[in-house]
């Protein structure tokens, strides 16, 4: 008895000296994979890592491929940095952040205006509603960043309007997703992990590289399927935000 008192005591003990009060080193995952993306510039620092959840675009010509081709992406971003492990006080345990973009592509409506109700096509005139934290169980709301879209010129565009920062960039690399990783609603498989790049058109604010970490879901339904035109996927991933310091 008095044993695993102590026992239980060292324990949290322990527990105590591992959550010093300063920040986690924020080490950007890997896929685990032969080679991973290149890693940031070496004098940036991460930003934020937010929840991208939304839809991946895709449309079918079958008379030119039984492939579809992917035309752009929209989601809602959430600032999901107060959530790595090891920070104090709101930091989640491993397994909890590492499934996260799982979490919410499963556990929270798409945060679109939706064409049609129960579907996966965004208004097209109107997408975005109001801006709104994110709900995930019990867990404390996790708080609006911002909006992925791509601009009228189809440059991929994070818009950060929560924190006044921008990223206005083209895709510089990818790494195939990890064969474990979340196949998404309609079972169709994890998008790749991008490195996208600021190409230096001074549209960015505060943001030059951003990656397309742990995705769940979004890849394309094949055009035998879905038939010609256009459609969208469900996906929910980590976008890591990297500027200068
Ligand atoms: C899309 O949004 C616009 C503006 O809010 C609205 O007038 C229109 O009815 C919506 N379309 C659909 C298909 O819901
Ligand atoms: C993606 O498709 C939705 C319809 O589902 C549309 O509202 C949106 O404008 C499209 N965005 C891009 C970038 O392709
Ligand atoms: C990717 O970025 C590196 C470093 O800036 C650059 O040398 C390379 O040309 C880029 N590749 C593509 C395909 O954009």
């Amino acid at each position: 008895m008095v044993s695993a008192k102590l026992f239980a005591l060292a324990a949290l003990a322990a527990v105590a000296s591992a959550s010093p009060c300063k920040p986690p080193v924020l080490t950007l995952p890997s896929t685990g994979g032969t080679s991973d993306l290149a890693a940031p510039p070496a004098n940036d620092v991460v930003k934020r890592i937010a929840i991208g959840h939304g839809i991946q675009n895709y449309t079918c010509n079958s008379a030119l491929s039984p492939t579809a081709s992917a035309t752009g992406a929209l989601a809602v971003l959430y600032d999901a940095t107060p959530l790595y492990p090891g920070t104090p006080k709101t930091g989640l345990k491993q397994a909890a952040w590492d499934t996260l973009p799982s979490t919410a592509l499963w556990g929270s409506p798409l945060p679109l205006n939706l064409a049609v109700p129960g579907g996966y096509a965004a208004n097209e005139t109107n997408p975005f509603p109001a801006p709104a934290d994110l709900v995930l169980g019990n867990m404390a709301p996790i708080k609006f960043l911002g909006h992925h879209y791509f601009a009228a010129d189809t440059t991929p565009t994070f818009d950060l309007s929560a924190i006044g920062l921008k990223a206005s960039v083209l895709k510089n690399d990818t790494r195939p997703a990890p064969a474990t990783a979340d196949k998404g609603i309609l079972g169709t498989g994890a998008v790749a992990w991008v490195l996208l790049r600021d190409p230096g058109l001074g549209r960015s604010i505060g943001i030059d590289t951003v990656y397309r970490v742990v995705v769940a879901g979004g890849a394309a339904q094949p055009c035998s399927v879905t038939g010609d035109g256009h459609f969208s996927v469900p996906y929910a991933t980590f976008y890591w935000f990297y500027g200068p310091k």
